[in-house]
């Protein structure tokens, strides 16, 4: 009894550490077959200021997004939590390791750096910057960079989460409180700083 508990102890950690490292090595995308698989987004997300078939607001900027984001964001479309027929059917298509493979790619374009911004951090974003960090330079993956994304594509994403047509329970708070001059304001902002970016096809 005393010779057996330890011996299971000790492979029951080591069943869990193979766990924990092939659960990481595949969490972290192959960035490689992530480029072959985003051919499909190219028409749209690589292209400057794209406006796709809605003419109020440009498709985001997805270069130098946060991974996780991004595989969150891909899995909300595909599960319908987040609605948008082409985002969702391109989403659709996607396994999970896909999904990482593409972020990773993503993500390896570049990242935004804090170093690059300039000018005052603006009054309206104080409650923001937990989060998604002073300069829209999110301190965590799980939440997006906002530095450098369109100005349009900013106002039509704190609206839908005002209206509740985008749902998540964090920012349908946050942006509950904003009124539709701190939306244009805040946007403009966030928008005017360093950061996301069109990648080049
Ligand atoms: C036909 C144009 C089109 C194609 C092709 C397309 N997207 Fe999108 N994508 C959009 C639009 C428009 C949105 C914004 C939708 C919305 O309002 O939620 C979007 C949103 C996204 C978002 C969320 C961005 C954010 O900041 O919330 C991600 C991530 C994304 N797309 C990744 C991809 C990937 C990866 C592919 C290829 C597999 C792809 N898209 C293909 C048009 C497209
Ligand atoms: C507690 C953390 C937190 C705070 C504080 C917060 N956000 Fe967010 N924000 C998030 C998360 C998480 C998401 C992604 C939600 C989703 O998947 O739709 C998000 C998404 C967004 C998006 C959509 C970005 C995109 O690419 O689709 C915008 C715009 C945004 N936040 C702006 C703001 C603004 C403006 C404030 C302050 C008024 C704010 N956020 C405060 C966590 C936060």
């Amino acid at each position: 009894m005393t010779f057996e508990r330890p011996f299971k102890l000790v492979s029951y950690l080591a069943a869990v550490l193979l766990a924990m490292s092939s659960f990481s090595a595949s969490a972290e995308g192959d960035a490689a077959r992530g480029a072959d698989l985003a051919d499909t987004c190219k028409g749209c997300h690589f292209i400057p200021n794209y406006k796709n078939s809605y003419p109020v607001y440009k498709v985001p900027k997805i270069g130098g997004q946060n991974a996780e984001f991004v595989v969150a964001a891909l899995k909300g479309y595909a599960s319908g939590e987040r609605s948008h027929d082409t985002m969702t059917a391109h989403a659709a298509t996607l396994s999970d390791q896909d999904m990482l493979d593409v972020a990773s790619y993503l993500s390896s374009l570049g990242a935004p750096r804090t170093e690059d911004a300039s000018g005052p951090v603006s009054d309206k974003i104080a409650t923001c910057s937990a989060c998604h960090g002073d300069r829209g330079i999110s301190a965590m993956g799980m939440y997006p960079n906002l530095a450098g994304q369109h100005r349009s594509y900013l106002v039509k994403a704190l609206h839908a989460y005002r209206d509740g047509s985008r749902k998540n329970p964090i920012m349908s708070g946050f942006a509950g409180a904003l009124s539709d001059e701190d939306i244009e304001e805040i946007a403009l902002y966030f928008s005017s700083q360093k950061g996301l970016f069109t990648p080049a096809l």
